[in-house]
């Protein structure tokens, strides 16, 4: 034809949703393109964001568990962090390997790989302008947008290095002393996590009244305890007013009645409020793929858009912007362009903030159900009263169940603590089974692990506890 390459199946974005989607329409006999910009493939996930953030908070538990470890008669003397080491160690040995790992996984499948800026250009066809300027023009039978997001910026914000997204705070270029994060969300208190255990002062300040608005408060408290030991300070309820960059350093000045009067400074600032859609940066009328004001991509249970034979997935179709529910989209999305009767049926998708307590939920919250007025039951388990728990010194932890009234199936889960993120699992193939609180309380768990908490909470829910420890 008129293109450079024909194929059946186009993926725009090489993240856990583009990968996914265009090695599972490969899986399926699918001719595919794969277009991502980027040298490596993977996308924000791998490259700089789920990944490298979970390797440098598996070098901060290190360290701050060998810092409390004293408690119990064991002391180490100061880490000592090479920078260099760390960074080699998670570009290489953990980023790198599971890049070069897709690299492989796509050539075996056969799936084309495009490095370069796409576009569409028409509804058929998308072309792709590399980084020396030449273009490949693909056409395509459907295509599937996954093309991510990227972090909003923060309004009137001066243009210095010092001033950083995740993507900079990941690159660690040094430990700053007083480091400012703007907005309490995940992205903010699991950087904020890592830069206070290599040694950095961290301040906090988020506009609404709580950190990771959203989730229910009881499962923030022991996080907000711990960090507000650990950290410089948490500023809730506080606006920043102005920021400038000097030569000393970034002044910021804040607003709100907890906030200092004086105009603070400090040696880097990283802005994490949000991320938006990469939807209004791929061409998208040209296609006339409907994108909303905010970059969003609108598609129905399949992950159509309104064009037909044009998918989307992933943090362009919408919140949560999360690597599980984009993996999750690809497959359905793959399989009904292969002809499968397939749509997206998961009840839940858990969300876990990898802070030091983890905090994981899944499903109903208490205050989605008093906002909504629907009738629930719920058990919550005190980590105090657990063996294992107090074996390990973090006794902060809750396992929080919620049942639905009148079936008392689980519908919802909280927990906070160590390991919150692994415990979650079990929560959520209960509420996708239809389990209620006697089959989690039937269920033998092993003695003494953390696993026992859902165990206890169902059991408390069904006035059969026994024994706590
Ligand atoms: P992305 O991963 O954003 O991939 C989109 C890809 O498309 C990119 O590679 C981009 O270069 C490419 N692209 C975009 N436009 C074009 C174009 N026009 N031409 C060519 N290529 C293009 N989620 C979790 O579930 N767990 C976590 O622990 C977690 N941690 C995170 C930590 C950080 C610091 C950040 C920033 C995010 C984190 N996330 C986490 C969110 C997660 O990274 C995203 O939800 C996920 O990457 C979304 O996948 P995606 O496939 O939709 O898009
Ligand atoms: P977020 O939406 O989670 O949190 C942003 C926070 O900033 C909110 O609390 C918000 O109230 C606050 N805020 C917004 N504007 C502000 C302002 N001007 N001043 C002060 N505070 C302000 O966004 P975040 O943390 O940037 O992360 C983006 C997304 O990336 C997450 O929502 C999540 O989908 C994904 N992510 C997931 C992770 C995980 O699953 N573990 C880890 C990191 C990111």
């Amino acid at each position: 034809g008129n293109n450079d390459i024909d194929t059946e199946v186009v993926v725009l974005g090489s993240g856990p949703g583009g990968y996914t989607a265009a090695f599972r329409a490969a899986d399926l006999g699918k001719k595919v393109v794969l277009i991502e910009r980027y040298s490596t493939l993977g996308g924000v996930c791998l490259n700089v964001g789920c990944i490298p953030s979970k390797a440098l908070l598996h070098t901060a538990k290190v360290i701050t568990e060998a810092e409390e470890t004293s408690h119990h008669g064991v002391s180490f003397s100061a880490p000592k962090v090479d920078l260099d080491t760390l960074r080699n160690w998670k570009a290489n040995d953990v980023v790198g390997k599971l890049t070069g790992g897709l690299a492989a996984m796509a050539k075996q499948r056969g799936v084309t790989v495009v490095q370069g800026v796409g576009k569409f250009t028409s509804s058929h066809q998308i072309a792709v302008t590399a980084a020396d300027g030449k273009v490949t023009t693909v056409g395509f039978q459907n295509a599937i947008i996954a093309a991510g997001s990227q972090a909003t910026k923060f309004p009137g914000a001066p243009d210095d290095e010092r001033i950083m997204d995740s993507t900079g705070a990941l690159a660690l270029a040094d430990i700053p002393k007083r480091l400012l994060v703007i907005g309490g969300g995940i992205i903010g208190l699991e950087m904020g996590t890592v830069y206070d255990a290599l040694g950095s002062k961290v301040s906090v300040v988020e506009f609404m009244d709580g950190l990771i608005p959203g989730c229910d408060r009881d499962l923030i408290r022991p996080l907000q305890k711990r960090m507000e030991k650990r950290f410089e300070s948490i500023m809730l309820s506080t606006k920043v007013a102005k920021i400038d960059a000097k030569k000393d350093g970034i002044h910021v000045s804040f607003e709100g009645e907890n906030a200092p009067k004086e105009a603070q400074v400090y040696d880097r600032v990283l802005v994490s409020i949000g991320r938006r859609p990469n939807g209004k940066n791929i061409g998208a009328e040209n296609a006339g793929v409907a994108v909303d004001d905010r970059g969003f991509i609108a598609v129905d249970k399949q992950m159509r858009t309104n064009v037909p034979h044009i998918f989307a997935i992933g943090d362009i179709v919408g919140q949560p912007m999360l690597a599980h529910k984009a993996t999750h989209e690809a497959k359905v999305a793959a399989e009904v362009i292969a002809g499968h009767k397939v749509e997206f049926q998961a009840l839940v998708i858990p969300s876990v903030a990898y802070t030091d307590p983890e905090v994981a939920w899944a499903g109903m919250t208490e205050t989605e159900a008093k906002a909504k007025g629907i009738e629930i039951e719920k058990a919550s388990f005190p980590w105090a009263a657990s063996g294992r728990a107090l074996s390990i010194a973090r006794t902060e932890g809750a396992t929080k169940l919620i049942f639905d009234k009148e079936t008392h199936r689980v519908i919802g889960a909280g927990i906070v603590g160590v390991n919150a993120g692994e415990l979650l699992a079990e929560a959520v193939l209960a509420i996708e089974m239809g389990a209620d609180a006697h089959d989690l309380g039937l269920t033998i768990h092993a003695h003494p692990t953390l696993s026992e908490t859902i165990c206890f909470a169902a059991e408390l829910k069904e006035g059969t506890i026994t024994d706590m420890l």
